[in-house]
């Protein structure tokens, strides 16, 4: 391969994993950091200025340090005629499986009515229930969707799958569209967000959505903040029509002090934690991409600068 350099720009996060990664997986590259009077052939970026692509005028092709690209949707206008890649699991799938197992295992063996019945030191036996008689729905049915939707079912939950574009996953039942919304919604007793932050689904879960939602159905939002009405949902719990939610992302992260999510009894808050980029698979898994449009191959995981996923 040609001498390559690759500017790195990793938003609020630490730099260094990253760039011991780069070290190992291309180590013939040279490594840049924004500002630079040098023109790098690649970018690696999280929440990159705009003013970087402005200078950058010789990339090839933009990685995106993570799964979703909304952090990418205010420098798309300079991005066009670029090629941008996000990340395709690399250790992500594995971590929202274990992440959504949990949320559905808690809904299926009544976990908070257990704790509401320790707090009220009430000794209350409940009726085992077969997993199939769980129904869950996950929206999105992209890499990390299909492949919690797919570990849901294998685990033997009834599951349902919503996306805007039809897609087919194995053992799973799909819908798709606004106009089948309502229908997917109908019987989930838990919902679990995975859709991509894009014109379209930003404030989808207000309250006329999850009021499709069966009484005592339950939310996981792993997605993006963005997605959640959170006053809606607050408001859902609040009259009963919710039995509770568990948030790994918010509108604003971190959420203020004063957020009613941090002391709802029937909200669960993780720090934007479900599925954190690994830099050393992340980092394998670019640079793989690298070598291949050196090579003058294809890459998957193109984004779509139209659809802004
Ligand atoms: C994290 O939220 C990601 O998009 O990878």
């Amino acid at each position: 391969m040609r001498p390559l350099k690759i500017i790195l720009y990793a938003g609020g996060w630490d730099v260094a994993p990253w760039r011991e990664a780069f070290a190992r997986h291309l180590p013939s590259a040279t490594v840049l950091s924004w500002p630079t009077d040098a023109r790098a052939d690649y970018a690696a970026v999280w929440a990159p200025p705009l003013a970087m692509f402005a200078e950058q005028s010789d990339l090839r092709a933009v990685f995106s340090l993570g799964a979703g690209v909304d952090h990418l949707v205010p420098v798309m206008g300079a991005l066009r005629g670029t090629a941008v890649v996000r990340i395709e699991d690399a250790g992500m799938a594995d971590q929202m499986i274990e992440y959504a197992l949990l949320a559905a295992l808690m809904k299926h063996r009544r976990w908070s009515t257990y704790a509401a019945q320790q707090t009220a030191r009430r000794w209350q036996r409940h009726d085992a229930r077969p997993r199939a008689d769980l129904v869950v729905g996950v929206m999105g049915l992209g890499v990390l969707g299909g492949a919690v939707a797919r570990a849901l079912a294998d685990f033997g939950y009834t599951v349902r799958g919503w996306s805007r574009r039809a897609r087919a996953v194995e053992g799973v039942r799909a819908f798709a569209g606004e106009g089948e919304l309502a229908a997917f919604l109908a019987p989930c007793e838990l919902l679990v967000d995975m859709l991509p932050l894009t014109p379209s689904t930003e404030s989808l879960l207000d309250r006329r959505v999850l009021s499709l939602l069966p009484r005592g159905a339950a939310l996981v939002n792993v997605a993006r903040g963005k997605h959640l009405v959170e006053e809606d949902l607050v408001a859902l719990l609040d009259e009963g029509h919710l039995e509770g939610a568990t948030l790994d992302v918010f509108r604003h992260e971190p959420i203020a002090d004063e957020s009613p999510l941090w002391r709802h009894p029937r909200v669960t808050v993780t720090p934007h934690v479900a599925a954190i980029s690994v830099p050393e698979r992340c980092v394998a898994q670019v640079a793989e991409k690298i070598a291949r449009l050196e090579a003058g191959l294809a890459v998957t995981g193109l984004v779509d600068l139209d659809a802004k996923y």
